[in-house]
């Protein structure tokens, strides 16, 4: 795809949301931590590019996860890896609300909250070349047809990951949606500059904490499906 081609394909996929916004409820928790720590560790949407050495006051690798939920896997990353840091996105408040809280019990001081749709977050606030992963666990599965231009994962979106990425970063994607794991693995081959790091699935990678939808996907006796693609340096 020609740069202008991919520019105004991923502007007409923008207008396509990759989620539903519900008025879910927020427990008071959520609610208390929200109003207390939001402008601590809550990164306002802006149509400005981040400095990461100014947000996280260090030079260390940043990761991005799209639709953290309620964030539980996000924080015990975050807190088993002291030494990278981590923007968590996410349209749901509630979840925005829990994982402020986790930051302040954790005392974590290398994560950041986006509350906003992330594929506009990385069209304006996300230096290209700058990321050194992606992080998408069980993306929201669209399973009805004409709700399948709604996935995340699948072009032109997935070359706007790729063009966030440093060279020889990685996008790992977990989902218990056999169909949509197909789909996105044959979408991240055809995006140029990504590769599989494995001949079709990822193994399951253990540093993986379970989340919350993983759950109720085992409970239904779905299988988990792993995919780890990495960004071509220019020596490969
Ligand atoms: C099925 S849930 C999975 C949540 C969590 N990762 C888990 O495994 O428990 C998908 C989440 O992605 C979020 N999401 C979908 N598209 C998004 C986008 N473009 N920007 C930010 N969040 C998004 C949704 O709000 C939802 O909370």
């Amino acid at each position: 795809m020609e740069d202008s081609d991919q520019k105004t394909a991923i502007d007409h996929l923008r207008q396509v949301k990759t989620y539903v916004l519900r008025a879910g409820r927020m427990t008071e928790a959520q609610k208390r931590d929200y109003v207390i720590h939001a402008a601590r560790w809550c990164l306002p949407f802006a149509e400005r590019i981040l400095n990461f050495t100014d947000v996280f006051e260090n030079t260390a690798p940043v990761t991005m996860e799209i639709g953290f939920g309620m964030g539980r896997a996000t924080a015990i990353i975050a807190a088993e890896n002291p030494d990278k840091n981590y923007i968590g996105v996410e349209v749901h408040r509630a979840g925005v609300g829990r994982l402020l809280g986790e930051i302040e019990r954790r005392g974590l001081t290398n994560l950041r909250i986006i509350e906003y749709d992330a594929l506009e977050v990385l069209s304006s606030m996300i230096p290209n070349e700058s990321l050194s992963g992606f992080h998408v666990f069980f993306p929201d599965p669209w399973p009805k047809k004409r709700h399948h231009k709604r996935r995340l994962v699948q072009r032109p979106r997935t070359d706007l990951f790729a063009s966030k990425l440093a060279p020889g970063g990685y996008f790992y994607m977990a989902t218990d949606w056999e169909p949509y794991g197909e789909e996105a693995y044959i979408e991240l081959t055809a995006t140029p500059t990504m590769e599989s790091m494995y001949e079709g699935y990822a193994p399951r990678q253990t540093w993986r904490p379970e989340t919350r939808f993983e759950v109720k996907g085992i409970e239904a006796s779905r299988e988990i499906y792993e995919l780890m693609f990495r960004k071509k340096s220019l020596e490969d």
